[in-house]
């Protein structure tokens, strides 16, 4: 397939995730209204969707149908929009831009903030739950995935370890066991939906995919850290970003920014080694990984 076949082809992933979305969503207009404003406000943004086109990815690298990752496509991004509203609170990064327009808070107030991002992680597993395209067994597995991969031992424990290294000399070691939870293991967790729901993928296809999971996962958050130095968005210029501002341990921080560059490049070419036993269904998966390193947002 093309470079431009394959770009398309994402591009209606995220179109499709976006109709599910739309539909899970509560509406605007019932109540409590203004609750649903602000759940609707952080999803429906102009997000990459990088998570769900990760889960859609994967299953046509195991030749599984769209319609049975949809749901779980929904829910990953579910917990992430939930994320990135918590995320920009005054307690933990205090951001005021999200997605090029005020964050959640700003534009609905912390407590609504609060809520709708707690109420985005309940509708992920009621979506999950629900979802009519999957066994009770595939979904039960769905859950739990994903109910490991956000909470305390995965992304949000990544929370955890981020805000208490503020300030902090972190060595290599230490700054990677962050982004791996924080980032890294919503990642995993999308593109480990497919395998999962499956229930033919092979072990070691399993295997393979989670280990190009782990490699993009690291090298996506050291591409975040690098756009807050460099990207059109880096608040103060060149040299520092918001992460410094906030004295935040970050890979251009800790290696300087050719290393750093360099360090996602190695990673995306360790990511599709990890490919070298599929065809070119696993194309897509090949296409994002290369993707998450170009990207400039
Ligand atoms: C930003 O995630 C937060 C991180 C986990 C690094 P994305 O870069 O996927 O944000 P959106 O969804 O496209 O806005
Ligand atoms: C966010 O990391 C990780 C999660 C939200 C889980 P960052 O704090 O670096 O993300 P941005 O830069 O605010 O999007
Ligand atoms: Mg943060
Ligand atoms: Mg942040
Ligand atoms: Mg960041």
């Amino acid at each position: 397939m093309s470079q431009d076949a394959l770009a398309s082809l994402m591009a209606q992933c995220r179109e499709r995730v976006e109709g599910v979305l739309e539909t899970v969503l509560p509406a605007a207009d019932a109540s409590p209204e203004r609750l649903h404003e602000a759940m609707r406000y952080a999803v429906l943004g102009s997000g990459k969707r990088v998570r769900p086109i990760l889960a859609y990815a994967a299953a046509h690298a195991v030749g599984l149908d769209r319609q049975r990752v949809d749901t779980a496509a929904a829910a990953l991004e579910l917990i992430h929009a939930s994320s990135l509203v918590h995320d920009d609170l005054p307690a933990l990064d205090d951001d005021d831009l999200r997605r090029g327009r005020p964050t959640c808070h700003k534009a609905f107030g912390e407590a609504t903030a609060l809520l709708a991002g707690d109420a985005l992680q309940t509708l992920a597993f009621g979506v999950l739950a629900e979802d009519s395209h999957n066994t009770a067994q595939a979904r039960i597995r769905m859950v739990a995935l994903l109910a490991q991969a956000a909470g305390a031992a995965g992304m949000l424990g990544g929370q955890a370890l981020d805000l208490a290294s503020e300030g902090q000399q972190l060595d290599l070691d230490a700054l990677k066991n962050i982004h791996r939870h924080k980032t890294g293991a919503l990642i995993r967790a999308a593109v480990g939906m497919a395998p999962l729901a499956s229930e033919q993928a092979p072990q070691a296809q399993a295997d393979a995919l989670d280990h190009y999971a782990a490699c993009i996962g690291l090298a996506f958050q050291i591409q975040d850290d690098l756009l807050d130095v460099e990207g059109d968005t880096a608040v103060i210029g060149k040299t520092s970003g918001a992460d410094a501002a906030h004295h935040k341990a970050t890979y251009p921080s800790l290696l300087g920014l050719e290393t750093a560059h360099r360090a996602a490049q190695d990673l995306v070419d360790r990511a599709l080694e990890a490919l070298a036993s599929f065809d070119a269904g696993a194309d897509p998966l090949r296409w994002i990984a290369r993707y998450i390193i170009s990207r400039d947002r």
